[in-house]
């Protein structure tokens, strides 16, 4: 099988460590390295938080590149409310013994796609500042990336504001460059992560699997769970496993229904900046479509493949 080389960008939340776990246990990936970026929490805790879980589950092997400490031109936006103090849930995990790479996270990224023999995928699960300034420093990288999914926009829906989501509303600019890069886009907005919810029967599965990584995932949704049921407005019947979702359209896309559409990101709205305006028209659209949009999930079978990948740790 050829394997995809897989970069993965985060801002470690408790849904980009589902989404660690998960891309860690797929054969179909070759996750070349793991770059951080403030976005959950502030970039420390970011880094820690993906080295502790990489040492809890056993896989130190896979390099770790620190990104950027906040957005390219505005104050930094975290979500203790949503992911805890510590960014995982307020789960206390083991310090991590390994450090960082040395290398920052551009530099890293630029090493591991000149080194790939094939194109490399991107998976972005945070803020997009570490991709805009890596395709804005090393453009001619562009023809080596085979795509780039992220986690992050709403054609029709936001939750850091109205009409924006969380990613993409705390660096705008970086996503504006990055949907404008011409790289080919995924994007895995609210219309499907909302779907892709993980409900207390789901969680209590987790810890019955009775090994270290089912108990974590439990342990790490608890607090998550009870700030998506505290919501009033649109409530869920259980937690957006937000990033998970990006990895799995890279390992069964057959779950997943899209469309192709013109994304552009809003800079300048006083009450929309920040949103992903998607435009799905084949006639009269604004420019060339830029990115295929998920906007279906299957929910069971996206649980039943977590569960799975959290049950092959030992
Ligand atoms: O809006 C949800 C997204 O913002 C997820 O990636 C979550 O981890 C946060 O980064
Ligand atoms: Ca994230």
């Amino acid at each position: 099988m050829n394997k995809i080389p897989l970069i993965l960008d985060v801002d470690t939340g408790v849904d980009d460590a589902i989404a660690i776990l998960y891309a860690l246990s797929c054969p179909e990936l070759e996750l070349l390295g793991i770059c951080t970026v403030a976005g959950n929490q502030t970039l420390d805790k970011t880094t820690r938080n993906t080295l502790s879980v990489l040492e809890y589950l056993g896989r130190t092997d896979v390099p770790v590149a620190m990104g950027s400490s906040g957005p390219l031109m505005r104050p930094l936006h975290t979500a203790p409310q949503v992911h805890g103090e510590n960014g995982l849930g307020n789960v206390q995990l083991p310090e991590p013994a390994k450090k960082p790479l040395e290398e920052d996270a551009v530099s890293s990224m630029r090493r591991w796609i000149e080194q790939s023999p094939r194109p490399v995928t991107i998976a972005a699960v945070g803020p997009l500042t570490n991709i805009a300034l890596l395709l804005k420093s090393y453009p001619h990288l562009k023809s080596k990336i085979e795509k780039i999914a992220i986690m992050g926009g709403g054609a029709f829906r936001g939750n850091a504001s109205p009409v924006a989501e969380f990613n993409i509303y705390v660096d705008p600019e970086a996503a504006h460059m990055v949907f404008k890069a011409g790289v080919p886009m995924v994007m895995c907005g609210l219309d499907v992560t909302m779907q892709a919810y993980a409900t207390q029967e789901d969680i209590d599965a987790f810890a019955a699997l009775g090994n270290k990584a089912g108990r974590f995932c439990a342990d790490i949704f608890r607090f998550y769970y009870d700030f998506h049921m505290s919501g009033v407005r649109g409530k869920l019947p259980g937690c957006a496993v937000h990033d998970a979702v990006t990895v799995m359209t890279l390992t069964h896309p057959e779950l997943f229904k899209g469309e192709d559409a013109y994304v552009e990101v809003d800079l300048d709205g006083q009450y929309t900046l920040g949103c992903t305006a998607a435009d799905f028209r084949d006639r009269g659209r604004i420019a060339e479509k830029n990115a295929h949009v998920i906007m279906e999930i299957d929910r069971e079978a996206f649980i039943r493949l977590l569960l799975k990948a959290a049950a092959s740790y030992s």
